[in-house]
């Protein structure tokens, strides 16, 4: 199991590239089971979630080709059993973006519950009315969602909270139903839109993505697109926090600063200097940075995506900052690890407390989600001497080559690889 190994403190500097966006590549990818067609996918960054996907879409045949730094997908055999099983389905939640596609395309589809994960519950009861709304039978048995229909037909529907994947689902869902779908309460993170976009690059006719109500006209079958994948706000967004909390000045190329606005906001609040430029974004800090208070929130709020990472950064802030994590209930795992390097931390709930500036000193940590880990990684690279982050394949879940740009950065970073124990 990998580990990152690095010693501090360093100044990150210099000039970092996003990757393509982990969360809008993985709907896109499965975008090409609604079609017989080849899709061509641009900027896929090469993570493991990604890699999970592409394996679930070949055993429901689906080939990738990878060609020139593009994927290419293509409907190469059929797969009678419309199933996403357990085995792939329980190391990546994601894997139910395979359930509104495979039921609109093929009319059934089989697919595991992906059950709770490290951050919270995560149920997807909203995909599923949305799609029984939509006509689809739907049954529980076995640990499994299978659904039926012979065409999904048209309906107006209004989802009890916003979700992300919910939104996607019933998007990829709806483009095929016969009739027109109102989608009421929609998800509004970039990532919806981009999928919206890619849709209908293949022939859909979705209006409003990136709003609260989405229209969707039903197309009898949708054909082949090519389509680069948006700039990975989340990625981006940790280097540019590393920038603040390490007194650094770090250049965001291929970002997109609309996105990335309401940490943008943030930290030009606590007192960093961010630029928005033709090169890219632009994030120094050369005086100390204030606390401020955070709260997670639905596009265009807060990222809960960026909440860890903001959390390191302000154990560095000056005076206390109350963070408030609302979209997940169990989300401060990266808590205990920080106080472990010296943080001042009191988490009650779904709220914690960070007095700052602390002096942080390495230690060994253990990361425990994707996000958590990026967290503790900024942190390693701020405290004094060495820091041995443990379960790294959690942050090769979807960061593209995170030690290499962080080098480049001029943090101290390396891998180590440590063969599994038999
Ligand atoms: N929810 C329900 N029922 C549902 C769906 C969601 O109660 O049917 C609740 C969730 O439990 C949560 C809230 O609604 O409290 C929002 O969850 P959402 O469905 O939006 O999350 P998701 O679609 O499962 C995506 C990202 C997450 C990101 C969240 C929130 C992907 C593949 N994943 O998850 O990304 O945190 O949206 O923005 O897009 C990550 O990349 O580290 C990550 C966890």
């Amino acid at each position: 199991m990998d580990k990152f190994h690095i010693v501090g403190p360093t100044r990150l500097a210099g000039r970092v590239a996003a990757s393509g966006a982990k969360n809008a590549a993985l709907p896109a990818l499965t975008a090409s089971l609604l079609t017989d067609e080849a899709l061509t996918l641009h900027c896929v960054p090469r993570v493991r979630d990604i890699r999970t996907l592409q394996k679930l879409l070949d055993h429901l045949g689906i080939a990738s080709e990878e060609t020139g730094g593009a994927i290419t997908l293509r409907r190469e055999r059929p797969n009678p059993e419309h199933d996403a099983p357990y085995d792939l389905v329980k190391t990546m939640r994601a894997s139910v973006l395979v359930l509104g596609p495979l039921l609109a395309k093929e009319g059934h589809a089989r697919v595991s519950l992906p059950g709770g994960c490290a951050i919270g519950v995560r149920p997807i009861d909203q995909h599923l009315k949305a799609l029984t709304a939509l006509g689809a039978d739907v049954q529980l048995t076995h640990g499994y969602v299978e659904a039926r229909a012979d065409r999904l037909v048209g309906t107006r529907f209004r989802f009890d909270m916003p979700t992300v994947t919910g939104t996607e689902n019933i998007l990829m869902a709806a483009a095929l139903a016969r009739g027109t779908t109102v989608l009421d309460n929609c998800a509004r993170e970039p990532e919806v839109v981009d999928l919206a976009n890619l849709l209908n690059a293949m022939g859909a006719r979705i209006s409003g993505a990136g709003e609260e109500t989405i229209v969707v006209d039903g197309v009898d079958e949708l054909g082949a697109a090519e389509h680069t994948i948006i700039p990975d706000r989340i990625e981006g967004g940790t280097y540019l926090i590393g920038a603040a909390m390490t007194g650094g000045d770090v250049l965001l190329e291929r970002s997109n600063a609309a996105d990335l606005a309401p940490l943008l906001d943030k930290l030009a609040e606590i007192g960093a200097k961010v630029e928005v430029t033709g090169e890219g974004i632009r994030v120094r800090a050369d005086q100390g940075i204030a606390a401020r208070d955070l709260e997670t929130a639905p596009h265009p709020g807060f990222p809960t995506d960026l909440q860890a990472q903001y959390m390191a950064l302000m154990t560095q802030a000056y005076g206390l900052s109350a963070i408030s994590e609302t979209i997940f209930e169990n989300r401060f795992q990266h808590a205990p690890e920080l106080m472990r390097m010296g943080a001042d931390i009191r988490v009650d709930g779904g709220r914690a407390e960070v007095r700052g500036p602390s002096r942080l000193t390495g230690a060994g940590v253990m990361a425990t989600d994707l996000r958590a880990s990026a967290c503790l990684v900024l942190a390693g690279i701020m405290a004094e001497g060495e820091t041995v982050v443990d379960r790294i394949y959690h942050l090769d879940r979807g960061y593209e080559q995170m030690e290499l740009k962080l080098q480049s950065l001029g943090a101290r970073v390396a891998r180590w690889s440590v063969p599994m124990s038999t």
